[in-house]
């Protein structure tokens, strides 16, 4: 895809991980307006993206109305179908941009599982169910790029899969009428070509409808290897199952970004998935871990989707949320992504920055005890013997400079981001750029 869309990893604002289903245009247009008045959109977080729920139904026609009772401001011609360009208009007026959500299966996982616990807007019936994009590509991208104006799509994957026992759709008998598309993941024969195929005709319909500027998350969650064919196709690829509110699931989400390194450039990005900052052991009450993950998130390039409750934002978090000089390590112009360096409890990410000579180091303690973390020169690709500068992007301030190696003592979850800039050794630039991703 061009990297015109994507020069840098997306970054902005996702109802999911604050309000799921739960959700509806007030409180998405404050959210936006939040970015606005807290300084957040001037730092660059200018996607607010629509997430699973606001499809009502796909119409015997085979267009898709909108779910009105989540978004008023939709009510609008097209009677049938209702329009989101009120919306996007709003949004665009902020001067922010907007993204949409759909699924390359038939319906979505809100529809498919008994995630959506909003009595607010209620599961439809069966035959509602059939929202996803499936046969409907070409269809469903013009809508919402050439009708609606938006900005960017994610496409969820929940839609093809097989059906465990417990999905709504094999309670209710719908099963029957909706068998699974394609068997996947690890699922006996499972059919990746498959999936990709599908991911590949929803991005040529995006490029047709929504141009070269339009952003495509592809939002298979790793079980069909998307790190292995999705930069040909989009813009970002979830690399792990959704993030939970828990350190270890944060570290695993991690991790399988890490490992995937080598995909990850201008326009094509690693997408480990969206922020759980703002939501224990990420909230405000747990800031150390919070700045860890965010920590993590800027030194692997990964997207940065704030998933939070704007409007009731603690001071700390919006701090630490918009500390610049971190932002500036996500969105580095190089778009390299950190090679990682395992030691025992702790990890040190080195990521080479456009800037000559500089490297951006994140070092990490995954563990409840108190942790001595270390990089040293030949990781950070700098010449033997030379002196370096580095500045704790956290702190604010300078360190003493380094010579050789830098160690740090981190607490029990503890994370610092260092900018070190000094002589690089001969070679070490390409090294760094195209480092194998398991080190
Ligand atoms: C699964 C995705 O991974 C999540 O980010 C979210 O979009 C939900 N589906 C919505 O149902």
């Amino acid at each position: 895809p061009p990297a015109a869309a994507s020069p840098t990893p997306p970054m902005g604002w996702n109802p999911w991980n604050a309000f799921r289903t739960d959700v509806d245009e007030a409180k998405i247009r404050s959210s936006a307006e939040a970015l606005v008045r807290t300084g957040l959109a001037a730092k660059g977080y200018r996607f607010v993206n629509i997430d699973d729920g606001w499809v009502l139904r796909r119409l015997a026609d085979g267009r898709l109305q909108i779910r009105t009772s989540m978004f008023p401001s939709a009510a609008t011609a097209p009677a049938a179908t209702g329009s989101f360009r009120p919306f996007v208009g709003y949004i665009h007026r902020l001067g922010l941009k907007a993204g949409l959500y759909t699924d390359i299966g038939r319906n979505t996982c809100a529809q498919r599982w008994d995630n959506n616990k909003s009595p607010n807007h209620p599961i439809g019936s069966v035959a509602e169910r059939e929202v996803g994009s499936y046969g409907h590509a070409a269809a469903d991208m013009r809508t919402i790029f050439a009708d609606w104006g938006f900005d960017y799509i994610k496409i969820d994957a929940c839609g093809v899969a097989d059906y465990g026992a417990d999905s709504p759709v094999v309670r209710d008998g719908s099963y029957r009428a909706f068998p699974p598309l394609i068997r996947r993941g690890d699922v006996p024969g499972s059919d990746p070509a498959e999936v990709e195929r599908l991911y590949a005709d929803l991005g040529a319909a995006i490029r047709r409808w929504g141009g070269p500027n339009a952003v495509y998350s592809i939002c298979d969650w790793g079980e069909a290897d998307a790190a292995a064919w999705a930069p040909r196709h989009g813009n970002l690829w979830r690399t792990s199952p959704d993030i939970e509110f828990s350190w270890a699931s944060m570290l695993a989400n991690m991790d399988s970004a890490l490992d995937g390194a080598l995909y990850a450039g201008p326009g094509h990005w690693n997408d480990p998935d969206m922020l759980a900052i703002g939501h224990a052991p990420f909230d405000a009450a747990h800031l150390t871990e919070a700045r860890a993950h965010f920590t993590m998130w800027a030194i692997m390039a990964a997207p940065l989707l704030l998933g939070f409750d704007l409007r009731h934002a603690p001071p700390a978090l919006l701090d630490l949320v918009g500390n610049a000089e971190v932002i500036a390590v996500d969105q580095d112009a190089a778009g390299n992504q950190g090679v990682p360096y395992r030691s025992g409890a702790t990890l040190a990410v080195v990521k080479r920055l456009a800037a000559p000579g500089a490297r951006a180091v994140a070092l990490l303690n995954r563990s409840d005890r108190p942790a001595l973390a270390r990089v040293d020169w030949r990781q950070l690709g700098l010449a033997p013997g030379s002196t370096a500068r580095v500045r704790d992007l956290w702190a604010r301030r300078d360190r003493t400079p380094a010579r050789d190696a830098i160690a740090l003592r981190l607490p029990p979850h503890g994370a610092a981001l260092l900018r070190v800039t000094g002589r690089p050794a001969p070679g070490s630039d390409a090294y760094l750029d195209a480092m194998p991703a398991r080190v």
